[in-house]
């Protein structure tokens, strides 16, 4: 049976990616800051000659895009370093490493779809140190993976359809409509990602819903499914300055690896209304 070690196990995609990996025949070993802090080499030294895993995915981050902006230093000893000490650990023990990156190593200012193929040029702090990640992970593993993923939102964290359904009762909701990219369910990345593991060739993947909309479309759906009545009114970036910029358009060419958004969607909210 392979073994399959996952970092940020405890986070929105790694609670659900650890069943479904389990699921698969693989046998998990779940980490966490707690268990293996990724920014402290030794540890990640040790932790992974101990288990000797097959396979890493690597979920730990710094994820709050509009923190990063003011606190780079930590989001680089997150999301640089400490991908950089799993990519020479995994590199020195011959170990698959799949890297969970993101959309935001665009700048957003194409207008037809981003292939793995296009060079990254982040706008934000967090899009910078991810690309940063990336370049570790090619620069010390032969065998990698990362898959690019985008408008992430699962059953176990902070994420824009939890927040959306929470305004719910407000008496108008505006959300911005000129920011387009594709929604993506954690259990469709997973997915995603156990394909990947089945035998595709290492390089870099797009594993995100299929289609695209904006913010203020992803909110309609939600809200539509639910059945819920909202005042719901597009805006403009502009309307709503936040700390960090994020791109305008960020969709990605995902070669029909996961199902439609809205499909996804669906299913999502139905499980959800089935809790
Ligand atoms: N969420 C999105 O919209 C989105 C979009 C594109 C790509 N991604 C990428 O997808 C991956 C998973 O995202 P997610 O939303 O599941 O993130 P998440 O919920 O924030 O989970 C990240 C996990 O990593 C842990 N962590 C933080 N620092 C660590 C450290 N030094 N050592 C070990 N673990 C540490 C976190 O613990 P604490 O909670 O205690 O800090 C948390 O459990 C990340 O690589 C992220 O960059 C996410």
């Amino acid at each position: 049976m392979k073994k399959i070690l996952i970092t940020g196990a405890k986070g929105m995609l790694g609670q659900d990616l650890c069943p479904i990996l389990e699921d698969e025949g693989y046998e998990v070993i779940e980490t966490d800051v707690d268990t293996l802090d990724i920014t402290n080499l030794e540890q990640v030294e040790t932790v992974l000659a101990d288990k000797i895993p097959n396979i890493v995915v690597h979920c730990a981050a710094y994820t709050n895009v509009d923190k990063a902006e003011e606190d780079l230093e930590t989001a680089r000893l997150i999301n640089s370093k400490g991908t950089e000490n799993i990519a020479k650990v995994c590199g020195k023990f011959g170990i698959t490493l799949v890297y969970i990156s993101t959309d935001y190593v665009f700048d957003g200012t194409k207008t037809e779809p981003y292939t793995p193929k296009d060079e990254p040029c982040p706008i934000n702090n967090y899009g910078l140190t991810k690309f940063e990640g990336e370049q570790a992970v090619q620069k010390y593993c032969e065998k990698y993976y990362i898959a690019r993923t985008s408008w992430l939102y699962g059953h176990h964290g902070k994420n824009f359809v939890e927040t959306m359904i929470s305004l719910a009762d407000k008496p108008e909701l505006k959300v911005v409509d000129d920011q387009v990219g594709c929604p993506t369910w954690t259990v469709e990345l997973s997915n995603g990602i156990v394909e990947l593991l089945k035998g595709e060739p290492f390089g870099i993947y797009h594993i995100c819903g299929s289609g695209s909309t904006s913010w203020f479309g992803f909110a309609k759906e939600i809200f539509s499914l639910c059945g819920l009545a909202v005042n719901l009114k597009p805006c403009k970036t502009e309307e709503f300055p936040r700390p960090a910029k994020r791109p305008e358009y960020s969709i990605m060419d995902n070669n029909k690896i996961c199902r439609n958004w809205k499909t996804a969607l669906k299913n999502y909210i139905e499980l959800r209304c089935a809790e």
